[in-house]
């Protein structure tokens, strides 16, 4: 049973998503503005950033911090790997629950970019994999929880060993069995998905 479940509570002012442990920002939340206050809790938070190569020279003026002077880039953070081209994170962990995001681009002009922000103690963060699509041009094996983050629609190409019953929603994998999320694609039937291609127009994605 493929089911496509669409999870988002929209704050209707700005343009981030906030899901139940994280928050996806992106540059529109910043367009225009020196500072922006990440919305969550974050006395621990990891922080995942995915970017465009057109956006490389704005986000070098883009950082994310505690405070103005203990800060990383965008573009650093956005290089960070993890294992078996998992994408790497940040983790803010010190210095209170305030995390902020610092521009300091001329006429604070913004660039597409993503930020992808999760709290550390959030349930199945050890068991799930993160990547950027670009990380996945090859078939993967479908093996676990994954959440695939992008600036741009993208296809995923799974591979899956044996039949089996998958699952995916638009959104970070704390919400993968929240109740609000609504099914905006309902099994047609009870066949299981051996391989299978999914075109994805949602910045993120777990299946
Ligand atoms: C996780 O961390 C957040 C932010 O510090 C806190 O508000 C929340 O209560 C914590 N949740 C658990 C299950 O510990
Ligand atoms: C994830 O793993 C780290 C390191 O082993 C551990 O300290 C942390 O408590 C784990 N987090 C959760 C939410 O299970």
């Amino acid at each position: 049973i493929l089911l496509i479940s669409l999870c988002v509570l929209f704050s209707f002012t700005e343009a981030y998503i906030l899901f139940e442990n994280s928050v996806i920002i992106d540059e529109s939340d910043i367009d225009g503005k020196a500072t922006f206050d990440v919305p969550l809790v974050c006395d621990d938070c990891h922080v995942y950033i995915s970017l465009p190569q057109s956006s490389a020279r704005v986000a070098a003026k883009l950082s994310i911090g505690k405070d103005k002077n203990s800060n990383m880039r965008f573009n650093s953070i956005a290089r960070m790997k993890g294992d078996n081209e998992e994408k790497g994170y940040w983790d803010a962990s010190d210095d209170g629950p305030l995390l902020q995001i610092f521009n300091k681009n001329k006429k604070l002009k913004s660039a597409p970019f993503l930020a992808w922000i999760v709290q550390a103690n959030t349930t199945g963060i050890n068991s799930t994999q993160i990547f950027d699509a670009s990380s996945l041009l090859s078939t993967m094996l479908y093996s676990g929880t994954i959440t695939v983050m992008n600036t741009e629609p993208f296809t995923v190409n799974v591979f899956t060993a044996q039949p089996l019953i998958m699952s995916a929603t638009a959104a970070g994998f704390d919400m993968v069995s929240d109740s609000s999320c609504a099914n905006v694609v309902e099994p047609q039937d009870s066949v299981s998905y051996l391989d299978m291609s999914l075109w994805v127009s949602s910045p993120i994605i777990t299946f």
